[in-house]
């Protein structure tokens, strides 16, 4: 272990680092008493179970049970080693660890294969995009662009390029610098013939659009003909680097202005994300052409809790906008749709009237999502017809119900009652109804909302008294060094009931050897093992008292003490049974009297 890092420089990474901000950079957190609050990151939930308290430096969800201190937060998420959390934090910190680490463990963590396939993403985006903007080769493409309004800027930022109208061009450039075919088209670079097994080039005069992910590497390409040969946008298969369902185009370069913003604008297609840039909104992403996942909605919720939907405004992109919202809906994310006229979608509609529109008229403008329902009921129906119109009413008072505000049902009410004149008492009536009959249907079912936070429910199966004393005494003694001698002088030699609790105790006897002041989250690096270190995270976000007064010490210590003894009167009993059953009645005596002897002493 040359790497090793020294214990003293742990200790600085983690008194110089603070785990509110650190996970910041991952949930958004709101502080509600002395601890923060967010969305898990860990599972996926709607309502934030997630907590972080500032004191202990530590997190924990309530939820599916993840916890740990900064160190473990980091390795958990970005699934890394315990040195390569620490190199990260000491960077942020600015402690000079003086190793060169990162560079030491990429080389021996990611296996060649993977590194030659990124190698050569890296080296074709650049090839690519030299030929789109130096090359003859290029030239026509590079016009094209332009004629579609892509500027020079956007070209570069986004690293556009343009793939040669050749079968064999990255074949050959590949291969002359030693990459290995048959890894190259695990890369879905390039493809094999079934007839003689030689390779050829699978994207041939296309705009080439290079895939990033979050960390800015490029793991695939999308690549969009010139002339009208199908398919339009070719991309790159999924491979060892790259899966559709979790990529957001934009995702890496849209981070910071999402953060800013506090909320991010999803666009259904590449040239939209690049359009809108170009009008000045930072803050766009899109799928890879697919639906919207719930690992894309995961990814999202670490950063952001508003989105925009900015679907083309036809028929095909209205439906995905109303089921993209609704995923997003149930994930707790406010919602707002953008809608362009007569169908039109967003790179056409900046086109057409410039960036100042798009930004204030079609963005700012966005309908709120109980707002895009209005239109999106209204479709296909002909409401001067009377059913229609009845069926469309009926639709929008059920969405209404489900609005959480009164005043907001009031507003959307209003609106309705507007529209159609009808009497607002009778809606309000109406809806109420609606509201009932739900709720008889979900009985039990409905959660909490969003800003509500949970507060974790005690177990259906109540846990025994014993258990319980052992976490709170476990709890006191993470925050008192000498409680711990003092129960451990208490317990007379005998130990906890629970395992688990009897080996957290050994590992803190081990700890408060080393380590004359209480601190919890230095304790969870001492602790290897993730089970142990999840049940202390778990002790210690359970309130405590902060003295542990003598009678409370002895009442805990009683209690589990008064199991190990109820188990020996079973004990016991049964072998004044088998006694009985000999007929050794003198033995069967004695027994019994040790019985109450044991009795008397609970
Ligand atoms: P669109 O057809 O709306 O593309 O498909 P677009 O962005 O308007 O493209 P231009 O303006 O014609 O160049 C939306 C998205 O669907 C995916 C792409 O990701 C595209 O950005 N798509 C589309 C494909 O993957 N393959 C296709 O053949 C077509
Ligand atoms: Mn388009």
């Amino acid at each position: 272990m040359a790497d090793r890092i020294a214990e003293d420089k742990i200790i600085e990474i983690r008194q110089a680092v603070d785990i509110v901000e650190i996970i910041g950079d991952y949930v958004q957190l709101k502080k509600q008493g002395r601890n923060y609050f967010g969305l898990c990151p860990f599972h996926g939930e709607s309502t934030p179970s997630f907590s972080v308290s500032p004191d202990k430096q530590i997190f924990h969800c309530f939820g599916c049970g993840a916890g740990g201190n900064v160190f473990s937060f980091l390795m958990e998420l970005e699934g890394i080693s315990f040195q390569e959390a620490a190199v990260k934090l000491a960077s942020k910190a600015s402690i000079d660890l003086e190793i060169n680490l990162t560079a030491h463990q990429k080389e021996k963590k990611v296996p060649k294969e993977l590194q030659a396939i990124r190698d050569a993403h890296e080296l074709l985006r650049k090839f690519y995009h030299h030929l789109l903007v130096n090359t003859k080769e290029g030239q026509q493409a590079l016009e094209y662009l332009y004629g579609r309004g892509f500027t020079q800027e956007s070209i570069d930022k986004f690293q556009i390029g343009y793939s040669l109208n050749s079968w064999d061009f990255v074949v050959k450039f590949l291969s002359k610098r030693n990459f290995s075919p048959e890894w190259m088209e695990k890369a879905g670079l390039i493809i094999k013939r079934e007839r003689d097994g030689t390779f050829f080039d699978r994207f041939r005069d296309r705009i080439m659009f290079p895939i990033f992910d979050r960390n800015g590497n490029t793991i695939a390409f999308s690549g969009r003909s010139l002339g009208g040969e199908d398919p339009k946008y070719l991309n790159s298969p999924e491979t060892a680097i790259f899966n559709k369902s979790k990529i957001l185009y934009n995702y890496h370069q849209a981070k910071s202005s999402i953060k800013k913003l506090q909320h991010a604008v999803l666009f259904e297609g590449f040239a939209d994300v690049i359009a809108a840039d170009r009008a000045g909104v930072e803050n766009g992403i899109a799928t890879m052409g697919t639906s919207l996942t719930d690992e894309h909605i995961a990814l999202l919720r670490q950063n952001v809790q508003s989105m925009v939907i900015c679907y083309d405004s036809d028929n095909a992109g209205i439906e995905a906008a109303y089921r993209a919202g609704k995923m997003m809906q149930d994930a707790g994310f406010e919602i707002k749709v953008a809608i362009m006229p007569d169908g039109q979608d967003p790179d056409e509609y900046i086109k057409k009237n410039g960036p100042e529109k798009f930004r204030h008229e079609v963005i700012e403008a966005s309908l709120t999502w109980m707002g895009f329902k209005f239109l999106y009921f209204r479709r296909g129906k002909n409401l001067q017809n009377e059913g229609d119109k009845l069926a469309y009413i009926e639709e929008i008072i059920k969405e209404i119900s489900k609005l959480p505000m009164a005043v907001e049902r009031d507003h959307y009410l209003r609106q309705l009652a507007s529209e159609f004149s009808l009497s607002l008492d009778a809606l309000k009536q109406q809806q109420k109804q609606f509201y009932f009959a739900e709720k008889r249907k979900e009985k039990g079912k409905s959660g909490p909302s969003f800003n509500q936070v949970i507060v974790p429910k005690p177990a259906k199966d109540l846990k025994p008294a014993y258990y319980s004393a052992e976490r709170y005494l476990i709890a006191h003694m993470l925050k008192n060094r000498d409680l711990l001698y003092k129960v451990q002088e208490q317990l007379a030699g005998n130990m906890f009931n629970i395992d688990e609790h009897q080996a957290i105790i050994t590992y803190l006897i081990e700890f408060y050897e080393e380590h004359p002041e209480p601190d919890s989250a230095a304790f969870l690096n001492h602790l290897q093992d993730e089970n142990l270190r999840r049940m202390v995270v778990d002790i210690e976000m359970q309130s405590i008292s902060d003295e542990l007064s003598n009678e409370e010490l002895s009442d805990y210590i009683k209690q589990v003490l008064n199991y190990k003894k109820l188990l020996k009167i079973k004990e016991k009993e049964e072998k004044q049974k088998e006694a009985e059953k000999q007929k050794d009645f003198l033995t069967a005596a004695v027994i019994a009297n040790e019985i109450i002897q044991l009795r008397k002493s609970l």
